[in-house]
């Protein structure tokens, strides 16, 4: 499985980056504006800053909502950085707009997927990812890794290259349960990837471990 870091936090994304196990990072309109980013040339900047720190996709969401908008903005962004992935919101001109960039040769990621319907018409019009959201569904009583695990039976059933990007995952155990289910990729806050370490028994362990060194050297 893929690991992205969902954040427009430069300092977050090094350090994933110096984990070295970072294959891409996440951004959304709302991640953007916990930065204090605002403004077309400081996004514009600051989607280069992250494609200059890791060395993989960057998705650079339109802002656009209508197809005429969300082309011209998409074109925008792709032309950055050979990283940037176009970040559409699954809606009627969204689809369209995918249809038009995978046309184009430009990559892009369908947000905002809360249902299978939703997964299975962005793959048909040849969506590089689609990123159903795992933690706002769990929100709201539903089973966001349930909705995970259909997407990956009719992507399997029909052999779509699209690869599911499993979203707004909150904690680790939601990062081992996309792992267990197959889930493509998981974009997820650095807390939940490093969370992942986290044993009591490795932490006794060690200092038990270090505490007889100590003893044996004298
Ligand atoms: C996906 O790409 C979104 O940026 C993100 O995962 C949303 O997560 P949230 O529901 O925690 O805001």
């Amino acid at each position: 499985m893929k690991f992205f870091i969902d954040t427009a936090n430069l300092d977050q994304i090094r350090d994933a980056q110096a984990l070295g196990i970072l294959d891409g990072v996440t951004t959304n309109p709302s991640l953007m504006a916990k930065e204090g980013i605002s403004g077309d040339e400081a996004v514009k900047a600051h989607y280069v800053a992250i494609c200059e720190i890791v060395d993989g996709d960057v998705s650079a969401e339109v802002i656009a909502t209508d197809y005429e908008g969300m082309i011209s903005e998409g074109r925008v962004l792709a032309d950055l950085h050979a990283n940037i992935v176009v970040k559409v919101p699954a809606t009627l001109a969204g689809i369209r707009a995918i249809r038009w960039f995978t046309d184009n040769g430009i990559r892009t990621n369908c947000t905002l997927i809360f249902s299978a319907g939703q997964a299975l018409l962005a793959a048909k019009a040849g969506a590089t990812y689609v990123s159903p959201f795992v933690g706002r569904l769990d929100d709201i009583s539903s089973d966001g890794l349930q909705l995970i695990e259909k997407i990956r039976v009719i992507f399997d059933n029909y052999d779509y290259g699209t690869e599911i990007l499993a979203a707004s995952v909150r904690h680790s155990m939601h990062i081992i349960e996309c792992a267990e289910i197959g889930a493509d990729i998981m974009t997820g806050p650095l807390s939940a990837i490093v969370g992942l370490l986290k044993h009591p028994l490795t932490d006794s362990g060690l200092a038990q471990f270090l505490a007889d060194h100590a003893k044996a050297k004298g």
